[in-house]
């Protein structure tokens, strides 16, 4: 009898043993000593719930809206590159998922199924991610095309103007499409249902780019292809730009820092990422989480705020939004139920997500997860400019 899947990690488990390990690692990993991508974690780990008892928790509620957008949970699937090589058509059926639980999901640029496909496979408006490319052209068709497939909000990423490395991608000599030298042929022989699935599917390579981009069908590796063609001189007029020629509900990704976080609210945006790309771009910028109440402090509430970076439980989610985010984006998390199970997999990962959230919900006293605040909290001695930031001392 197979294993029980009681969390995230079960899930991560498994798509480690069915997914070949460049394409594991490219989800797993992050950027050169992975000293941000571990305190994503840690930092989340080091923030104490409070336990309440003897409020009467009967009727909770984990349902919420997210750039006015209702959703049965504080969580959106977040854009990541690559997801059709963890199962044939991944892209398609996370969106599915997402569509049948009631939760916003967001095709990457990067992503292997096309914004067409997505939109010809599902009823609900997703969220297109958008990523700045040197042609501004080709960024204008992007855009003219989230439009066509009627998405519901455009995501632009700020936080990958020229790619951090991972060590990790060029040791296994990640390639997209998936090319086969000895070391991962033998790694693909040992995972025949992966192969029988990926590699006999229609799309290999760049669903959006292909055919459009001159090297996106066969290019050598990832990053010397994110070096040639992503734009390193995007700046905030850029932003401007993007955000007339859209003309729709836009949210900028990307933002770990004070000053930014005030001028992305200022330039007028629908909602914040506070995110450092899961610790996949500026080895050793600060976590997240820490990040985020600092943020929401300086805004005052007057923007919405998301947030990424580690979150693989519900716990977590009450986290992020007791310190003031409306969600949080889950990349890896899905990815790995994705990678384990395709849509089954995916599915699972938002049910053991709500589960988790609603019990630690009940422990902690919340009825209505849109009334978390930091009181929920206890945070971490050493984190003394969030704590005077919040109104941590009403709850003494
Ligand atoms: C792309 O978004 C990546 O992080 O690899």
């Amino acid at each position: 009898m197979p294993a029980p899947i009681t969390c995230v990690e079960d899930l991560r488990r498994l798509a480690r043993k069915r997914v070949p390990r460049a394409f594991f690692d490219y989800v797993d990993g992050g950027s050169y000593d992975e000293v941000t991508l571990r305190a994503n974690r840690d930092d989340l780990a080091r923030i104490a719930l409070r336990q309440r008892v003897a409020i009467n928790v009967e009727q909770r509620s984990t349902a919420t809206t997210l750039a006015g957008e209702a959703a049965t949970l504080p969580v959106a699937l977040a854009p990541t590159g690559l997801t059709g090589l963890n199962w044939r058509n991944g892209e398609m059926l996370a969106a599915r998922a997402a569509e049948r639980f009631g939760v916003p999901f967001t095709l990457s640029t990067m992503s292997i199924c096309s914004i067409e496909d997505v939109a010809g496979f599902v009823q609900r408006p997703f969220w297109f991610q958008l990523y700045v490319m040197r042609d501004r052209g080709f960024a204008a068709s992007l855009i003219e095309r989230a439009r066509a497939a009627r998405c519901s909000a455009l995501v632009l990423t700020l936080d990958l103007q020229i790619q951090g490395q991972r060590h990790r991608d060029i040791r296994n000599g990640l390639s997209v499409p998936p090319r086969l030298t000895w070391a991962n042929a033998l790694d693909i022989a040992r995972k025949p249902a992966w192969a029988l699935g990926v590699l006999a599917g229609r799309r290999k390579s760049f669903g959006n780019l292909e055919g459009r981009i001159p090297g996106a069908d066969s290019l050598s590796t990832l990053s010397q292809w994110i070096a040639g063609q992503f734009d390193p001189t995007l700046s905030w007029d850029d932003v401007e730009w993007v955000r007339k020629l859209w003309g729709g509900k836009l949210i900028l990704k990307g933002i770990l820092d004070v000053e930014d976080a005030k001028i992305a609210a200022g330039i007028g945006c629908d909602a914040l990422v506070v995110s450092n790309h899961g610790g996949r771009q500026l080895d050793g910028a600060i976590s997240s989480i820490r990040a985020l109440p600092e943020i929401a402090d300086a805004l005052g509430g007057g923007t919405e705020l998301l947030f990424d970076g580690g979150v693989r439980s519900g716990q977590d989610v009450l986290k992020a939004v007791a310190l003031g985010a409306r969600g949080c984006l889950i990349g890896r998390a899905f990815l790995y139920g994705l990678g384990a199970m395709g849509e089954a997999g995916v599915t699972s990962v938002l049910e053991i997500l709500q589960r988790e959230l609603d019990v630690s919900m009940a422990l902690t006293g919340t009825r209505d997860v849109r009334q978390a605040t930091p009181e929920l909290l206890r945070l971490p001695f050493d984190w003394a400019s969030a704590a005077q930031a919040l109104p941590l001392r009403r709850a003494a």
